[in-house]
């Protein structure tokens, strides 16, 4: 008679098979201290860069534990040889990389993809970036950037997924589910290291790498939670922060690596620091050399030194001096090999070096569709007077203008990783697929992106007045935004606003696409141009993803994930903020407000059109008490009163009336993205649990206090329906 086993069975099998791997693993990680150098030891914390300086040598002599930039399998089979074959202890190398928005099939930018709203896909987004990287060759990526950035003058914020927490902690936790696959040690898993820890985004007036200042509350409850949600999603590895917070660098903040990431969230990964991050600790004025830099970093919890040379050069020296303890090393080399062995590279160090993977698996047809697919929801619909767009593909006659209409290069964004402009599609060339032969389509460049000249207007304007249409593709090049590019004024660059006013004047109807790392103040835009298209930075199938928009193939879906200031000096600007004791009301003097502009911004958190319209009806709250533990369901009807079909993703943000510290006007507290046909309603819902509504309070307690709560549902942060219910503590 055939006996079936129970499920608890197999679950009890599988907990303890990963048990005894778990635990050979830190066995053979100690087996392995017990017997390295001190040398051999701080080897293992340090990370080269593949520059002009030749690695081998020390690679040969245990003294590099990882490299940076190595591309390709043949390069990373040259250095892995010399580690495993060559080197006393065979310790493999790990291999890292910006693998930021794809490999080589380079995907929209983060901020792009965050405007998906759709955490699946950006999941599916990574996968397939994993998928190229760990082709060829790497082992690790550098993301992803999770940073919260509420100041689009820090060119950074095109990294990550816009201003909000709690929307940012679930594609966070989406990224490292996509990197790092269901399993660690499968060959196309690519280690996650989140970064860059913490509130690097809190940059003073948006600088890159400048000061941060914020209380603890703010650092807990706005910058921290995307990390936590990366760390819960099971990230290998972690990189400190560049700048400091109240006077203390990241690379010197125990309270930060230690007490917070170790200790309250049981991180068990390893932290690199970011690049020269240790040795800035001097310019920074905390220590006075390298060795007290080295001793400071290690001890606050940093285990692997990104190219500052102070742990190549000074660790060693400072273990040996006692200067610092042992026992602290050890922990640092063994957070840093527990995480090789958990990707297997003990076991099969050329796990990545497959060059037949490499010639197949990268800028696959279905990658680039996939790539499309993401760019396609992650374009925002900003304006769309008269219903100008979509455009009917037997349109007479176009005239494409703007500096990046034919641009094959800054479409790809910052940190594009292996992405190469031959591959991207242009706005130009995605509009001519689209039309047959009897679309006249004519371009004319106009201007540059960043110049002063005008001379091209001419031309630029003629062609605008002999088209039925003109689409301007103005905007930011790429390396206008990423690291070390903030900028002070948020408008167009160079004359390309100057540009738009020319085309506008001619009369014909102008259709903006924006391709940009950052939100823009475009104010006159805005005003007075009637349809305009966000896209971002969307990569290799940028052109054919704007065309699916502008031609009507695809109903844009996107929405903002960070706010449109009217101007640069309306900065910072972003949804949750607090009240203040003088809300801003415009026709009241003595109210928090500037007096020469609106105090709304041009386009706020959550805001995107559609080619069709929805409406909201029917808020109802299962409960009007939510009790602690317990959860409401809060439901709403989402109908498609227009005549296309559509997605549309519905936002609930909540508002605690009264607390003992100030808490922001909204928060939002769940999103879904629904498919709606013409005429048809759909009841959306959402669980609100009681946890949901916790913050810090005045004695720094995770915790809800008793008393109203506003509720809001709607399609942005600024509109919608709107309930109350009441939180009972008991
Ligand atoms: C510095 C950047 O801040 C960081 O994000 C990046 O990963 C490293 N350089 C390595 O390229």
């Amino acid at each position: 008679m055939k006996r079936i086993l129970p499920l608890s069975f197999f679950i009890l099998l599988f907990s303890n098979s990963l048990l005894i791997a778990q635990k050979s693993i830190e066995q053979r990680v100690d087996s392995l201290i017990a017997i390295m150098t001190i040398d051999e030891k701080v080897g293992q914390l340090v990370q080269f860069n593949n520059g002009p300086i030749d690695r081998t040598q020390l690679i040969r002599e245990g003294k590099a534990g990882s490299l940076l930039n190595v591309l390709g399998t043949t390069d990373t089979r040259k250095f892995q040889r010399i580690a495993v074959e060559e080197s006393r202890l065979k310790i493999p190398l790990i291999f890292g990389f910006d693998v930021i928005h794809g490999y080589r099939t380079t995907f929209p930018i983060p901020l792009a993809t965050a405007c998906t709203w759709d955490p699946g896909l950006i999941e599916k987004a990574e996968r397939v970036a994993a998928t190229e990287a760990t082709a060829a060759g790497l082992n690790w990526t550098f993301a992803p950037m999770v940073d919260i950035a509420r100041d689009p003058r820090w060119g950074r914020i095109a990294e990550g997924a816009g201003e909000d927490p709690y929307l940012g902690s679930i594609i966070a936790a989406a990224r490292v589910r996509g990197f790092q696959g269901t399993d660690l040690a499968s060959p196309t898993s690519l280690l996650a290291c989140v970064k860059h820890f913490a509130a690097y985004g809190g940059a003073e007036g948006g600088r890159d790498y400048n000061t941060v200042d914020i209380s603890e509350r703010t650092l807990r409850e706005v910058y921290l939670p995307p990390f936590r949600a990366a760390v819960k999603a099971g990230a290998g590895s972690l990189m400190c922060s560049f700048n400091e917070i109240d006077g203390t660098p990241s690379s010197g903040n125990r309270k930060l690596l230690t007490d917070i990431l170790r200790g309250e969230w049981g991180f068990d990964g390893f932290v690199v620091s970011d690049w020269g991050s240790i040795g800035e600790m001097i310019q920074h004025g905390v220590v006075a050399d390298q060795k007290q830099a080295a001793i400071l970093s290690l001890h606050a919890g940093v285990d692997m030194d990104m190219e500052s040379n102070c742990y190549a050069y000074d660790l060693a020296a400072a273990v040996k001096e006692r200067r610092l303890p042992e026992a602290e090393l050890n922990e640092a080399v063994q957070r840093v090999l527990r995480e090789k062995f958990r990707i297997g590279l003990f076991d099969n160090p050329y796990k990545n070096c497959d060059a037949e993977r490499e010639q197949r698996d990268i800028l696959t047809p279905a990658h680039r569709q996939l790539a499309r697919t993401v760019a396609d929801q992650s374009i925002v619909l900003l304006k769309n007077q008269g219903d100008l767009l979509p455009l009917k593909n037997n349109i007479r006659s176009i005239a494409v203008i703007g500096p990046l209409a034919d641009d094959q290069n800054d479409p790809l964004g910052p940190w594009s990783g292996h992405g190469r402009g031959e591959d991207v599609v242009t706005v130009l060339q995605g509009i001519k697929a689209k039309l047959s032969s009897q679309t006249k389509v004519r371009f004319v460049r106009g201007c540059g992106i960043n110049d002063s000249s005008t001379d091209g207007f001419k031309e630029a304007t003629k062609t605008a007045r002999e088209s039925d249409v003109v689409i301007a593709v103005v905007g930011e090049a790429a390396g206008m935004s990423g690291e070390a590019a903030s900028r002070s004024f948020l408008g167009l660059p160079g004359v390309q606003e100057q540009l738009v006013q020319a085309l506008e004047a001619t009369g014909k109807p102008v259709v903006i696409v924006l391709m940009n790392g950052r939100p823009l103040a475009i104010p006159w835009i805005a005003e007075h141009v009637p349809a305009i298209v966000e896209t971002w930075f969307l990569g290799v199938e940028a052109g054919n993803a704007i065309a699916d928009v502008l031609f009507g193939d695809y109903n844009p879906s996107g929405k903002i994930t960070a706010t449109f200031p009217r101007t640069t000096g309306q900065v910072p600007c972003y949804y949750n903020h607090k009240h203040t004791g003088r809300p801003a009301d415009d026709t009241v003097k003595w109210t928090s407000r500037y007096i020469d502009i609106p105090s709304i911004p041009l386009y706020p958190f959550g805001y995107g059109l559609s080619y069709t319209t929805f409406s909201y009806n029917g808020l109802a709250l299962s409960s009007g008490k939510l009790h602690s533990n317990d959860s409401i369901v809060v439901t709403a009807v989402v109908k498609n009163t227009g005549n296309r079909a559509g997605e549309e993703i519905a936002q609930l943000y909540i508002h605690d009336e009264v607390a003992s510290v100030t808490r922001p006007v909204k928060e939002l507290k769940g999103f879904e993205k629904v498919a709606v046909v013409p005429g048809e309603s759909k009841t959306i819902r959402f669980v609100l649990k009681a946890d949901q509504l916790r913050f810090y309070d005045l004695s720094m307690n995770w915790t809800v206090e008793a008393g109203k709560f506003k509720v809001f549902v709607g399609p942005n942060s600024t509109e919608g329906l709107e309930a109350e219910f009441e939180y009972v503590n008991q």
